[in-house]
């Protein structure tokens, strides 16, 4: 049996942009007091399950990759860190791991790609090209943890009950039903966003907004408890005044690459009035 160094709470085993880590003590206060199963449907590094750790979840994205990390992770966790522990911090060796054709291979191998190159890539970035193709380039660390094998365990231990489903986010949170929460955290409106622009961020559209807002409110309207995270824009506020309670957030973000150039940013929680 693998040993285990320190007994450990999960919390997100990979650096995602947009994680709400940071916000939590924030958005805890905003939650239904009770509620049946989490849904996630933008679930990214997973900031809020893993706080919660609810009995029952389901937890989607729509980034194949990263929904069979987390399968392998839950699946095949001593295979994830067997592997994991056999990848060193070397610039050829990123550079190998990163060039691995991956997709199709088995999910506990994607995993450990996967965690490896958010370990040691440049400020843990995803991006791919257009042939997608991982394309960020090694970063510098003075000792990157490659396998922190404690936390990964608590992260399989919670995700077991977990359904883990790839997919756009209206199909996954049609499943939820009255007493459900479902918690959307999108890319962000961009905060110069006015409602008569038309942006994307992150290949999220003016469009996708609307969608999601139209999603939110029917599901609001069924009697889901909904809680939606957004930047500050006031696209943002034209979305969702009518049907949402709108509450101000302060996030602390880097603006810039010094470890001083970080501000308070304000951003929005948007709750549905079922609760
Ligand atoms: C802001 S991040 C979520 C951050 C997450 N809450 C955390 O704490 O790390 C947004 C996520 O939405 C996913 N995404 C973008 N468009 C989507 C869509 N149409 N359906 C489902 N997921 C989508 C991205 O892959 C990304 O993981």
């Amino acid at each position: 049996m693998p040993q285990q160094a320190r007994d450990e709470r999960a919390s997100p085993f990979i650096k995602w942009v947009g994680g709400k880590r940071g916000l939590l003590e924030q958005i805890r206060p905003h939650l239904p007091a009770t509620y049946g199963r989490l849904f996630e449907p933008f679930v990214g590094g997973g900031a809020l399950f893993f706080d919660q750790q609810p009995k029952r979840a389901t937890l989607s994205d729509n980034n194949a990759r990263l929904i069979a990390t987390y399968r392998g992770l839950r699946d095949a966790t001593d295979e994830v860190v067997w592997r994991l522990q056999g990848y060193r911090y070397d610039r050829d060796e990123y550079h190998a791991i990163r060039a691995q054709t991956i997709d199709g291979a088995p999910d506990a191998a994607v995993a450990a790609w996967f965690i490896y190159l958010n370990k040691t890539g440049f400020n843990g970035l995803y991006r791919v090209n257009s042939k997608n193709r991982f394309n960020v380039p090694f970063g510098s660390y003075t000792n990157p943890n490659i396998c922190d094998e404690p936390r990964l365990r608590a992260c399989a231990a919670a995700l077991q009950q977990t359904n883990l489903v790839l997919g756009d986010f209206e199909e996954v949170s049609r499943k939820a039903r009255k007493g459900d929460l479902v918690y959307f955290d999108p890319p962000y409106v961009p905060v110069s966003a006015t409602s008569f622009t038309s942006y994307t961020a992150g290949g999220f559209d003016s469009e996708q907004q609307v969608r999601l807002r139209n999603v939110a409110r029917h599901l609001a309207s069924r009697g889901v408890h909904v809680v939606l995270s957004n930047s500050s824009a006031r696209a943002v506020i034209e979305l969702y005044q009518d049907d949402f309670d709108i509450l101000e957030l302060r996030a602390r973000r880097s603006i810039n690459a010094k470890a001083d150039g970080r501000q308070a940013v304000v951003e929005f929680l948007m709750k549905s009035r079922t609760f």
